[in-house]
């Protein structure tokens, strides 16, 4: 077994270096993972220029998977309960710390652990062998693994942004509004939007209207299910554009909508895309998107929308998000061309600027 591992370590915004450091010892709780692949967020962008979490120096990467090559003697199984072997393909999720008030007091939903850690976005430490950028992961005591041995490479690449997507919806559920006939209304077609479009097409919803400025992001919804999409951009006005929406409704707008964008005010907009009695899901905020404005009586009271926020995923969500993976794949909806551009660890630089200029969909490290 190789002695030694590459990291990229990002040690400044903006400047990476390759390192090597030593492979330690296995603990009896220890997962030694050979790293295969790791699909790049726009996290991990934000990290790389601005370093806004103040990680520095830091291995990112927490959208991977690989092989298990070596395994401390207590270990048997992963979080889910299923048999864990030298040899098993592995994806970690979220580690909830066990101890704040959402995970003593909800257990059902430790994504709101106020101490949440995830393997890509921890502080250095001396083994500096915890990020997926790397030739090695060293998956600690204590972390949450789950056994993917019968997906392919891409889906497992899919994973962490296919939980997004899927806890979103379950959160979009709780409302009582999603049915198969429900008109449903995608804000935003990057790879969170895209992947809730995938979601709602394996449950057997079908009328999907996604938005997004990108004609090619378009093109790609309409592969993953949109069965009409709009160009906000060719529109004179956001109420012109929410007229050709409200065709596809008997003239009403969405029944829900998912807001996936990321953009202030785009999320002020999402509200009128709803109908009367209708819902809507916020999932498009993992960083601050600044404040926006919406009219409380119109957009919300005097509509009577049922809204949810989302965030992130719990461990429990993963199960599902493998049913889902393979599903989608088995409906033929095209999900390996989410994942667009393919870097080596070597080239990690120009794949994380590849990922800020935001071209193509997913991009991701593949050793
Ligand atoms: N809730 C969570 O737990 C969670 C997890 C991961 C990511 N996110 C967030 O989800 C958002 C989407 O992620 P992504 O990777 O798909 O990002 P992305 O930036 O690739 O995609 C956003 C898309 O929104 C489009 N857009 C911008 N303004 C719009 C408008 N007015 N109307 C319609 N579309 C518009 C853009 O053209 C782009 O295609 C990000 O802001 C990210 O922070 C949230
Ligand atoms: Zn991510
Ligand atoms: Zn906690």
């Amino acid at each position: 077994m190789d002695k030694m591992a590459r990291a990229a370590v990002l040690i400044a915004p903006g400047k990476i270096e390759m390192k090597e450091f030593p492979i330690p010892a296995i603990g009896d709780d220890d997962i030694l993972v050979k790293v295969e692949a790791c699909g790049i967020c726009g996290t991990d962008g934000h990290e790389y220029k601005r370093d806004p979490f103040g990680l520095c120096p830091v291995v990112l990467g927490h959208e991977g998977t690989g092989e298990i090559v070596a395994m401390g003697k207590n270990i048997s199984s992963d979080t889910a309960g299923k048999p864990l072997a030298v040899g098993d393909k592995v994806v970690t999720c979220i580690i909830p710390c066990g101890k704040c008030d959402a995970c003593k007091n909800t257990p059902a939903r430790t994504n709101l652990c106020e101490n949440c850690g995830v393997y890509g976005l921890f502080p250095d430490d001396d083994i500096h062998l915890n990020g997926y950028f790397a030739e090695y992961i060293l998956i600690r005591p204590g972390s949450t693994v789950f056994n993917v041995s019968s997906m392919t490479l891409d889906q497992r690449i899919l994973v962490e942004p296919a939980a997004v997507a899927v806890h979103a919806v379950e959160r979009a559920k709780t409302t009582g509004l999603l049915k198969f006939n429900t008109v449903v209304l995608v804000q935003g077609c990057g790879p969170i939007g895209l992947m809730v479009m995938s979601v709602l097409r394996t449950l057997g919803i079908e009328n999907i209207i996604a938005v997004d400025g990108n004609d090619t992001r378009l093109e790609l919804a309409r592969e993953m299910g949109a069965s009409h999409t709009f160009n906000f951009s060719a529109f004179e006005s956001f109420d012109s554009m929410l007229e050709g929406i409200k065709s596809h409704n008997n003239g009403f707008a969405a029944d829900f909508v998912f807001q996936c964008t990321g953009v202030g005010k785009a999320g002020a907009s999402a509200w009128k895309l709803v109908k009367r009695g209708g819902g809507l899901c916020e999932v498009g905020f993992f960083m601050d998107g600044g404040e926006s404005v919406i009219n409380h009586h119109f957009d919300l009271c005097n509509k009577e929308v049922t809204a949810v926020g989302s965030w992130v995923y719990t461990p429990q969500d993963y199960p599902t998000t493998f049913y889902f993976l393979k599903r989608a794949t088995s409906i033929g909806l095209p999900m390996e061309k989410l994942i667009t551009h393919r870097f080596k660890l070597d080239e990690i630089s120009e794949a994380l600027e590849t990922n800020v200029a935001m071209k193509g969909i997913k991009v991701a490290i593949v050793n």
